[in-house]
């Protein structure tokens, strides 16, 4: 088979930009023998051209001039590397729009444009690919798409930020949460400014679009409720760990009632659940569905050559599928409701400090019953101040355990404010 050349352009050198161009000359043999084609990096737009790049690069590759790229007339493909949503929606649309075919690593600008930018791909004819933008190495947007396309998804569980659950995983080990963060940001898994993946907009984006994927239906940042690590106390990793369980944060996108909920927090998973074995920096994607029951997808969610390696697969897959047509539309083909957060049920984890007094927990778990939330276990401590109680609840709506939560922070026996989180256990809560 005689090889056909491609020249193909970056957007962005960096980290991983720099990385798909060293894939793309190492694993040069490699992707010829899959598809006939030898993919050539021919632009690559920076900001600066003097900057130390670590490799060596003709001179002529490199420039500050988006037009460059836009305009190469032998440029069919380009991969976005370069992050941020200003200007790069603008390049990615002008691109798309100039009939070149785009992969892209971005999770922000998917997570916010996704819908404008796959009607402008769809109207030009060409492919948008995205799954670096989720769980880098971990190909879960092909097998949502491609894989699982009649087994109707309907629920999808995932950790997917590393930086969050290194840092939970070292609490498990001991560290206080500013140890940990410290530890995270000098081994390199959290930025200087961690607020993307502590406070959970990182892995909020990442949920938008497994939820938009694996239901078909257009799911934005500004549809996710979320929230991150920072309220997470040693208090809480010990409370776990005498249920049996982990703190993690979790991403849970689920049908329910036809209408879709996607929701990002910090959460106690049972020890046999496989999102508890997850360790360290690694992310999983657990999909559950009707055909598959469940499939769980494990792997490092983050680093250079790992998110270039899903960068590069996404090239090859266009230049194996151009002019078939496949997988050139919207993913999206139907609009679901959101769902009231209230509506969603799951098993709870509360912790409530109480004044060690009769009647306290008879009055606490009226407040429950009076809501229709019923306990499953309870665990209780005696602390200097009074008590501190554990309370593993049944499965309940989440509006119903906030409201109740309510009523048990105004008891005159309650200290501080009550906490919940959700308990993730598919196995069920009697066995936990
Ligand atoms: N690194 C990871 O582990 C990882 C994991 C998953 C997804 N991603 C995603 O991959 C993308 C790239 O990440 P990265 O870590 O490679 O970033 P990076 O190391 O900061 O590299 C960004 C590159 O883009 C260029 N650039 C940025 N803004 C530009 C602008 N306005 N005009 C021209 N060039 C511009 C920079 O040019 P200069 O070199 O001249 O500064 C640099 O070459 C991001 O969307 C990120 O979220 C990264």
């Amino acid at each position: 088979m005689s090889s056909v050349d491609v020249p193909v352009a970056l957007l962005g050198y960096g980290t991983v930009g720099a990385a798909v161009h060293r894939l793309l000359i190492e694993s040069a043999e490699d992707i010829e023998r899959a598809t006939g084609h030898r993919l050539r990096v021919v632009k690559a737009l920076v900001r600066d051209l003097d900057k130390e790049r670590g490799f060596a690069l003709d001179s002529d590759i490199l420039t500050t001039d988006v037009a460059d790229v836009v305009h190469a007339e032998d440029v069919a493909l380009v991969a976005e590397v370069m992050g941020g949503v200003d200007p790069t929606s603008d390049y990615v649309v002008d691109l798309l729009s100039a009939g070149k075919h785009v992969v892209t690593a971005n999770k922000q600008l998917i997570a916010r444009q996704a819908g404008d930018l796959f009607a402008v791909a769809a109207k030009a004819g060409v492919q948008l690919r995205f799954e670096a933008s989720v769980c880098a190495a971990i190909p879960v947007i092909k097998v949502l798409r491609e894989s699982l396309v009649v087994s109707h998804v309907h629920r999808v569980l995932g950790i997917v930020n590393g930086t969050t659950n290194f840092i939970l995983t070292k609490m498990e080990a001991g560290h206080d949460y500013e140890a940990a963060l410290a530890e995270a940001q000098t081994l390199g898994y959290a930025e200087a400014d961690p607020s993307e993946d502590v406070g959970g907009d990182d892995a909020a984006a990442k949920m938008a679009i497994l939820a938009t994927i694996a239901f078909g239906s257009r799911v934005t940042l500004a549809d996710v409720q979320y929230e991150g690590i920072t309220e997470i106390t040693t208090g809480h990793i010990q409370a776990a760990r005498e249920l049996g369980m982990s703190v993690r944060l979790v991403g849970a996108a689920t049908i329910v009632e036809d209408k879709v909920d996607v929701r990002v927090g910090p959460a106690l998973v049972t020890s046999t659940h496989p999102l508890a074995a997850v360790d360290g920096a690694f992310n999983a994607v657990m999909l559950q569905g009707d055909a598959i029951r469940e499939i769980t997808l494990e792997g490092p969610g983050a680093g250079g050559i790992e998110t270039a390696s899903a960068v590069v697969a996404d090239m090859v897959s266009i230049v194996g599928t151009t002019g078939t047509g496949f997988l050139q539309d919207d993913p999206c083909w139907r609009s679901l409701e959101r769902l009231d957060p209230g509506r969603l049920r799951s098993p709870f984890f509360l912790r409530v400090e109480v004044d060690d007094r009769a009647g306290v927990l008879a009055r606490i778990a009226e407040r429950l019953a009076d809501h229709d939330v019923s306990v499953a276990r309870l665990v209780q401590h005696q602390r200097d101040a009074g008590a501190e109680l554990y309370i593993v609840t049944h499965e309940s709506y989440t509006g119903a355990v906030s409201d109740a939560l309510v009523e048990i922070a105004d008891l005159p026996e309650t200290h501080g404010k009550p906490s919940a989180l959700p308990v993730i256990s598919d196995r069920g809560i009697a066995k936990a």
